[in-house]
């Protein structure tokens, strides 16, 4: 058969003819069909774009509230995953830990503060309540703890004679079987461990000023002796784990230390003398006021504290601001800091009340490269201008008072 017969071949045309129309009929759906997915596609990318459009300023006013009205956190530096140590600061919402918990997240690290809130405020530390690189945890160091650590700074315990003489049994404790729990911890996971010791143990001391090798003057059975000795056996802990565990110990000696934060009522000589003159009440010195006391200022103390623990010094090191007043000059800087009218009213001598304390700071000066540089009146007006703040705040709720010592004329004077 030829193509002209078949052409010619009616049935056969008819054929042809059905498949070209079905072929037609195919080819325009499928053409239909690609146009038609275009259109979806370019349809979907128009819709898309114009939600985008409506969204993006959304997403800039809900990004503008939440740095309105969200945590502003003080500015923390940036450090990679290998720098950026874990660090533990025990009794960390307390007046020193707190400022120290401060220094430690601006420069970058990742903070957890234990307390039990004794003596320590959930508000020294709630500015940083919330940020990524900070945890609170409440928790008494006398338990067990069970974290992963690499620093643990330990700070737990109260501080002030009236605070540590409320309880004598738990500032043992806390000394104690607190600072075994910490050295446990260091021990099981690798940590170092600072601890925080105090010039009170050196007693009443002998000689003046104190360095390291002196071994004190402590009566063990006076009513101070639950921190005096609670403290001296916690540096024996210490360096029996450095002995028998390896663990890698820092012991600093710290003495009196004053600024924002500090207890109002601690009864000590700088925040007697702040809250008497700013309450327009009289500023007891006991004595002729001869007596010297040296005091130094929070941020000096925190960058030893941080010194130390990043030294290879293992040995015990004092903290403290060697300058030296007498109680009288520290009642009229006060004043004339506060611009108050108060007068200075003598009252009879306390019974142990040690003549000097001051401390030898040598040591700090030749391994750490440490020595305070906050001046006395710079300190003491940050911490007026904080315990004015505080007087304000607490205006209608409790007023704290200045602590009365125990005289020996007056043994039972309001302590
Ligand atoms: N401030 C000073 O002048 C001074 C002087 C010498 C030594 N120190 C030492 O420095 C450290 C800090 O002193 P501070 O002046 O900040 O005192 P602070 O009372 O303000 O702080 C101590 C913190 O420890 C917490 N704490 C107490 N017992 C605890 C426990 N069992 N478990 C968990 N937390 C507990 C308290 O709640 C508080 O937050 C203390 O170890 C103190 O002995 C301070």
């Amino acid at each position: 058969m030829t193509l002209g017969s078949l052409v010619t071949n009616p049935r056969i045309m008819k054929a042809l003819i059905v498949l070209a129309l079905l072929a037609y009929i195919v080819s325009v759906w499928g053409n239909l069909k690609s146009i038609r997915m275009v259109n979806d596609e370019e349809q979907s990318k128009k819709i898309k774009r114009s939600v985008e459009e409506v969204i993006a300023p959304l997403w800039d006013k809900i990004h503008e509230l939440e740095l309105g009205t969200g945590p502003k956190y003080p500015p923390v530096k940036f450090l990679s995953e290998k720098d950026r140590k874990r660090i533990l600061i025990t009794g960390g919402a307390g007046f020193v830990g707190s400022h120290l918990a401060d220094k430690l997240m601006m420069d970058g690290y990742e903070v957890t503060v234990v307390d039990n809130f004794f003596t320590g405020r959930r508000r020294n530390v709630d500015h940083w309540l919330g940020h990524g690189n900070f945890e609170l945890i409440n928790h008494d160091v006398v338990e067990p703890l069970f974290i992963e650590v690499d620093q643990i700074y330990h700070l737990a315990s109260p501080a002030s004679p009236p605070n540590y003489m409320y309880n004598p049994i738990k500032t043992l404790k806390t000394n104690t079987i607190g600072t075994l729990n910490m050295l446990g911890l260091a021990k099981r996971v690798g940590a170092r461990l600072l601890f925080a010791s105090t010039s009170e143990v050196y007693g009443d001391p002998e000689q003046h000023p104190q360095p390291e090798s002196y071994w004190g003057n402590v009566n063990p059975i006076g009513p101070r002796a639950c921190y005096d000795e609670g403290k001296r056996v916690a540096e024996t802990m210490c360096y029996a784990y450095q002995k028998q565990e390896g663990v890698d110990v820092r012991v600093a000696r710290i003495f009196n230390t004053f600024g924002p934060r500090m207890h109002m009522d601690d009864g000590r000589v700088v925040s007697n003398f702040i809250l008497q003159a700013l309450q327009g009440q009289p500023l007891t010195v006991y004595g002729s006021g001869s007596h010297t006391r040296s005091f130094q200022y929070v941020s000096d103390l925190v960058n030893g504290l941080v010194a130390l623990m990043n030294s290879n010094v293992s040995s015990p090191v004092n903290l403290g601001n060697p300058e030296e007043h007498s109680i009288m000059e520290f009642a009229t800087i006060i004043r004339d800091l506060v611009g108050s009218k108060s007068r200075i009213a003598n009252l009879p001598e306390v019974p142990d009340d040690p003549q000097r304390r001051n401390p030898a700071i040598e040591k700090a000066e030749r391994l750490l490269g440490w020595r305070p540089v906050v001046p006395l009146h710079e300190g003491l007006n940050r911490t007026i201008a904080y315990f004015r703040r505080e007087l304000q705040l607490q205006a209608d709720e409790y007023r704290p008072r200045a602590r009365l010592a125990r005289t020996r004329h007056q043994p039972l004077h309001r302590l």
